[in-house]
């Protein structure tokens, strides 16, 4: 596992992208990365754009062992057991048809990445055809992609959509109301964008929003469905065969669902809209450069997420705001070989305090689903953190040069808007 900088600049039918991609990981546990020559570099990213490519490749046999292990365990039950249910082989064949389907989606979506990123080339396969096995956690990420299509791209997820994504939208729009700005040069920036759909939306809006993403699982599905698919639920995927326990019906499991809701083609010609693949903090070094930085579900994907509060303290411009909403799930927390500091909400809030964020907005109870399979009978609730902080337009604070400044404020005095678990969101 590596760090790349090699710049890897996806391009955008609707607009312009330019970006970098990393394929991050390795041992992590000094601030220096590891650093390779440029020719190692571009080996272990080739090597890694391959794996993900072979994981999209490998999707249909990895759940056809499933389903094949599924009727192994069912007939091995007594006849007059199996005799009892008529209908479970045919489910489990029905999982196997919604599989096949969703590699047809897999396939297309492979076919439009291989030479998706401007100015990086992969090079060809030796043997295309050959599919090659990929890890149980390379499957996993791919199934969490397949599921972050409900949410970002589908009917069904607009209730979630509207826990996560509105809060932030109307905070921007409150910030930066279109009749006192013109709102194509208040620049918005969405590290962690997934599928795209939030930072879609801000661009709708007119605002000039940049999308940054750095897994290839999520850039390879973005790119496809920002750039490939303008008809309005025209395509389908099975999400939830997947999931085997925890289902009332059977047909919960092979319900399908469309996409896309909307035409993500029908921004309107002078939106100013891009996607730039990369490691947020490596790619975002230009200081006071955005107007807003919105992350949703995103500073727990840190190793260090100090390390993200000062990147987004050092790319505001002065005045600029950070707008967040997410749990605190910390990616790397018993990862091997991965450092991972689990900070507690009060503890990144006293370090933005001390970093010099004004706290504008805090509401520490809201309550949003991530990927919710609304069927099933476990469904997680997270009970999120939502905060608008600002960095001053004049810096007086800075990086906890001003004890006085913390110490003489409680927290909520700093918190106008500050609300409690039962208030509206
Ligand atoms: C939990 S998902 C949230 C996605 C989206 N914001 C949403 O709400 O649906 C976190 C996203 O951050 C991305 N991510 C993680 N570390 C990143 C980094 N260092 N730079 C950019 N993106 C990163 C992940 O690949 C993933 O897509």
């Amino acid at each position: 596992m590596h760090v790349s900088r090699d710049l890897a600049h996806y391009q955008q039918d609707m607009a312009e992208t330019t970006g970098q991609e990393g394929a991050k990981g390795g041992p992590h546990y000094t601030k220096e990365r590891l650093k390779y020559s440029p020719e190692e570099e571009a080996r272990l990213e080739r090597k890694h754009f391959w794996r993900i490519i072979d994981a999209f490749r490998y999707y249909r046999i990895h759940v056809q062992e499933q389903v094949k292990r599924a009727e192994r365990q069912f007939q091995s039950l007594p006849q007059h057991h199996q005799d009892l249910l008529p209908d479970v082989l045919s489910n489990l064949a029905r999982i196997g048809q919604c599989a096949d389907h969703n590699q047809e989606v897999l396939q297309a979506i492979v076919h439009n990445s291989l030479h998706m990123f401007e100015n990086m080339e992969y090079g060809e396969r030796e043997d295309p055809r050959k599919i090659r096995p990929s890890s149980t956690f390379d499957m996993d990420k791919l199934k969490s992609t397949i599921k972050q299509f409900v949410r970002d791209w589908s009917e069904s997820g607009q209730a979630e959509r509207d826990s996560c994504y509105k809060p932030i939208i109307q905070e921007i729009q409150r910030l930066f109301p279109s009749d006192q700005y013109d709102v194509s040069k208040v620049s918005v920036l969405v590290p962690g964008a997934g599928l795209g759909r939030l930072a879609w939306e801000i661009a709708r809006l007119g605002y000039m929003c940049q999308g940054n993403e750095w897994s290839f699982f999520m850039l390879f599905s973005s790119n496809f469905v920002l750039n490939r698919c303008e008809k309005v639920n025209a395509l389908t995927l099975y999400p939830w065969i997947h999931q085997f326990s925890n289902n009332k019906r059977s047909s919960d499991q092979t319900r399908p669902i469309r996409f896309p809701d909307v035409n993500p083609q029908s921004l309107s010609l002078n939106a100013d809209f891009s996607m730039v693949a990369g490691d947020f903090v490596e790619v975002y070094n230009e200081p006071e450069s955005w107007d807003c930085v919105a992350t949703c579900f995103f500073i727990d994907t840190a190793h260090n997420v100090l390390e993200y509060v000062e990147t987004i303290w050092k790319i505001l411009k002065p005045g600029g705001v950070w707008i967040n909403l997410g749990p605190l799930l910390y990616h790397f927390e018993n990862m091997a070989n991965e450092l991972s500091v689990e900070l507690s909400y009060e503890d990144i809030r006293t370090a933005m305090v001390r970093f010099g964020f004004h706290i504008e907005v805090e509401k520490e109870s809201m309550q949003t689903t991530y990927t919710e399979n609304d069927r099933s009978m476990l469904r997680y609730v997270y009970d999120c953190v939502y905060f608008v902080v600002r960095k001053p337009a004049e810096l007086q604070y800075f990086n906890g040069q001003n004890e006085d400044h913390l110490q003489n404020s409680p927290p909520a005095a700093k918190s106008p808007r500050r609300e409690g678990p039962d208030s509206p969101t």
